[in-house]
Parts: C-alpha cells; sequence; structure tokens
C-alpha cells in the first residue's frame, strides 16, 4: 500500500506524464505476451523465422498467416481495465502521451485515440514495393497460429502486402521515436507497464526519462532491468494496479 500511495503522489503532481507500454498490459486480455514461460509467443514459434524481412522474403504465407493469427486473437480481445485505466489518466492529466510497443489497437478501443505505436500496428499492412497502405483482407474465420495465408496483393502496384510491424533488424518509425523521445525527455512521470524492458531502441524510452529527471513508477508483477531506475515499483497485474493507482490518485 505504501507504493501505491507513493505512486499516487508523484502521479498527482505530475504536470506532465508519459505512459510506456508493453506486452504485459495487454495480457490480461488474452493477448499473449513476447517471453512470459508458457504463454510466451516466442517460445511457440521462433521469432526469427517469422519477424524479419529474411522470414517474410522466404516465406511470405507462413509470416502472413502468423500475423493474420495475431490479429484475429486481438480483434477477438477486449481492452482491459489496464487500457481503461491509462486512457483515464489522459483524462485527468491532460498532458499525457501514451507510447506502445505493442502492434494491437486495445489502447485506442479503450480511448486513448492518439497512442504512439513504436513496432507498428497489425492494423496498418502495406505494400512491400510501392509502400502505400492496403486495405486488411477480410477475416477468413480462425487461422490457427501455423497456417500459411498467402499474403494479398497490393491494388497499385500489385506487389506484396506485409504486415505494418517493425521487424527485427528495422528501423522504428522516425516519426513516432521523436515523438515518443520528446515525450519521454520532457515529463515529469513516466509510467512503464507490462514491458521487460529489453527491446531497443523502444527499451531506451523509459532509460531516457529517468535520466532527463522523471519519476519512473513500474507496473509489472515481475522484477524486470527496469527496477533500478524506478522510483517506485507496483509488483501487481496491470488490469488491477493501474486502477488501484489512478483511484488513489483522483478519487
Ligand atoms: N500486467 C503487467 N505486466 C505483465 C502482466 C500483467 N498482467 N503479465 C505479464 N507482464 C509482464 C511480464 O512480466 C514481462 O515483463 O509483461 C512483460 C512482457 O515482456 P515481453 O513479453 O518481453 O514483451 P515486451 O516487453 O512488450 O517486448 C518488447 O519485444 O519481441 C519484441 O516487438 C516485440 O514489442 C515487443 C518487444
Amino acid at each position: 500500500m505504501e507504493h501505491l500511495r507513493e505512486a499516487a503522489k508523484l502521479l498527482a503532481q505530475a504536470q506532465r506524464v508519459a505512459v510506456f507500454t508493453g506486452a504485459g498490459i495487454s495480457a490480461e486480455s488474452g493477448v499473449p505476451t513476447f517471453r512470459d514461460a508458457l504463454t510466451g509467443l516466442w517460445e511457440r514459434f521462433d521469432a526469427q523465422s517469422l519477424a524479419t524481412p529474411q522470414a517474410f522474403h522466404e516465406d511470405p504465407d507462413l509470416v502472413w498467416g502468423w500475423y493474420e493469427w495475431r490479429r484475429h486473437r486481438v480483434g477477438i480481445a477486449r481492452p482491459n481495465a489496464g487500457h481503461d485505466a491509462v486512457a483515464a489518466i489522459e483524462t485527468h492529466a491532460p498532458h499525457t502521451t501514451v507510447i506502445t510497443q505493442n502492434v494491437d489497437d486495445l489502447h485506442e478501443r479503450a480511448g486513448s485515440a492518439g497512442t504512439v505505436h513504436l513496432h507498428g500496428s497489425l492494423f496498418a499492412p502495406r505494400c512491400v514495393v510501392c509502400e502505400k497502405p492496403a486495405a486488411l483482407p477480410e477475416p477468413t474465420g480462425e487461422p490457427d497460429g501455423g497456417r500459411r495465408l498467402p499474403p494479398p496483393a497490393c491494388v497499385s502496384c500489385g506487389g506484396l502486402v506485409r504486415p505494418g510491424v517493425v521487424w527485427f533488424g528495422e528501423a522504428l518509425p522516425e516519426a513516432a521515436l521523436e515523438t515518443a523521445c520528446r515525450a519521454a525527455a520532457g515529463c515529469d512521470v513516466l509510467l512503464t507497464i507490462g514491458t521487460s524492458g529489453l527491446v531497443y531502441p523502444a527499451a531506451e524510452i523509459p532509460r531516457l526519462a529517468a535520466r532527463s529527471g522523471a519519476a519512473v513508477i513500474q507496473v509489472n508483477p515481475r522484477p524486470t532491468p527496469l527496477d533500478r531506475i524506478a522510483a517506485v515499483n507496483l509488483h501487481g497485474p496491470a488490469a488491477r494496479s493501474l486502477p488501484d493507482l489512478v483511484a488513489a490518485t483522483w478519487s
């Protein structure tokens, strides 16, 4: 309880807030994380065989099928109380920037319209050749996690359509990274929620906030390398800790 009171005091005094989320905030919506044992996506699928430009070049049907399965999983999921609490923070603290590593749309569906996506989105496919945005194909029933699906062809140039996510070895979208760095460098409080803090350059965001003098509040049921830069660690699931934090701060 003491940690919650400390976090609430910091958040109540903050003029500018940054929220930085990872797969853990969507875990309680039933969307698997990447590195949690058993449910972790990478446990069941080899990252290098699915999330790289080379993988898509070598086997576009496998990679496209896997992302369509992930999009289907997100489509049947609902934002949880953690996403709702982030949207509530934005209403209480008007200068809040929500930054996510997630490629789902659960923050937007909870009301965080301007979410900054550092790793792209499952809902923004584009052509490999002309880079034009492509329409999302109609869902074809419940794709299983390993079924090959041929990616659509670009209506403009006929090139292959790829998922709109950032793959290993690819640069992050410049504008998103710039917005995220500006928010981290200028905030009084940064909430880091549900991330292992292992994958750079995104993992630099909470560290940049701490170096810039912000108080970092971490929400994660397990310890991470970010524990040591956090002013407060709330060791609990986001769908419980975040509503508790909003209630302790603003009610
Ligand atoms: N509430 C809060 N945190 C949770 C919850 C929960 N209910 N359940 C799990 N977590 C935490 C885990 O303890 C872990 O620290 O969420 C974190 C998930 O870590 P990862 O699976 O590594 O996900 P993330 O940090 O988002 O990965 C970053 O790696 O593979 C790339 O592009 C991918 O964006 C992803 C990036």
